[in-house]
C-alpha cells in the first residue's frame, strides 16, 4: 500500500475551505502547513480580484501572506472577523481540538474567539477518538515557570493523568512564541474531559494559555484519500 501524499490532502482541505470565503470578508489566518497551504490556494483568487482583509495568528503566517499578497492588518483594528481559516494538531469528533504544536496557540485562540465561524482544515490523520495522544502545549509566562509547570502537573494529576511537562526548545535553545512565552508540551494521552481540563488550566497563575480548544470550531475539512468530508458541529 502506497503511503498517502499528506501535501496533497492538506491542499484538498485548503481548496475545500475556499468555498466558505467571499468578497469582503475579514479573514483569520492560521499557523502551520496546512493553513500555509490555505494560502497558496487564497492567494490567487486575491490576485484575481478577491477583496478580504486577513489577520495573521503569527509572524510567520503575516509575512507569508504578505509575500503573497494577500492584504494583513491587526485585529485591534478590523474588530470581529467573519472567519477563521486554521489547522489542528488533534481534533475529536466533537471538533475540541489540540492545537500549539507550531507554537501560534495563544494568538490562533485570541483570533478564533473573535471570529464568526471557526473552520478547521486537516489530513485524516488528525481525527481521534479522544483527544491526548498529540502532547498538549501549554504556553506560560518566563517568570517562575518551572513552579507553573509543577501547578500544571498537579491539574493533570488531578484529572486523572500522570504528566512530566517538557519544555520546548528550537535549535538547542528555550523555544520562545510570538509573544515571548514559553510552551510546555504535556503528553497526557487520553483527556476524558478536555473542558474541565481547559479550566483547571486556565486558572493557573502563570498559564498564559492553553492548546484545548473547546466549543470554537464549528466545521472541520477532513482530507482522506477517498475524498474530503466536512463535518460540521452538532447544535
Ligand atoms: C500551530 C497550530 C497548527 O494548526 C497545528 O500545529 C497544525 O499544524 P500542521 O498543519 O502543520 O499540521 O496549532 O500553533
Amino acid at each position: 500500500m502506497t503511503a498517502p501524499d499528506i501535501a496533497a490532502l492538506k491542499r484538498a482541505a485548503a481548496t475545500r475551505a475556499l468555498d466558505y470565503v467571499s468578497a469582503g470578508m475579514k479573514l483569520g489566518l492560521g499557523t502551520g502547513s496546512t493553513a500555509e497551504a490555505f494560502l497558496e490556494v487564497l492567494a490567487p483568487r486575491v490576485r484575481g480580484g478577491l477583496a478580504v482583509t486577513g489577520v495573521a495568528t503569527s509572524e510567520r503566517t503575516a509575512a507569508m501572506a504578505r509575500t503573497l499578497g494577500i492584504p494583513v492588518a491587526e485585529l485591534d483594528d478590523t474588530g470581529p472577523l467573519d472567519l477563521v481559516v486554521d489547522g489542528a494538531d488533534e481534533a475529536d469528533g466533537d471538533l475540541n481540538l489540540i492545537k500549539g504544536g507550531g507554537g501560534a496557540l495563544l494568538r490562533e485562540k485570541i483570533v478564533a474567539s473573535t471570529a464568526a465561524r471557526m473552520i478547521v482544515i486537516a489530513d485524516g490523520s488528525k481525527l481521534v477518538a479522544a483527544l491526548g495522544r498529540f502532547p498538549l502545549p501549554v504556553e506560560v509566562v518566563p517568570f517562575a515557570h518551572l513552579t507553573t509547570a509543577r501547578k500544571i502537573a498537579q491539574a493533570a494529576a488531578d484529572a486523572g493523568r500522570s504528566v512530566i511537562p517538557v519544555l520546548r526548545r528550537k535549535a538547542d535553545k528555550v523555544f520562545i512564541t510570538d509573544s515571548g512565552n514559553y510552551i510546555y508540551d504535556c503528553p497526557l494521552g487520553v483527556i476524558a474531559d478536555p473542558a474541565a481540563l481547559a479550566a483547571s488550566l486556565s486558572a493557573i497563575p502563570g498559564v498564559v494559555e492553553h492548546g484545548l480548544f473547546v466549543g470554537l470550531a464549528k466545521a472541520l475539512i477532513l482530507a482522506r484519500p477517498t475524498g474530503v468530508t466536512v463535518i460540521e458541529r452538532k447544535a
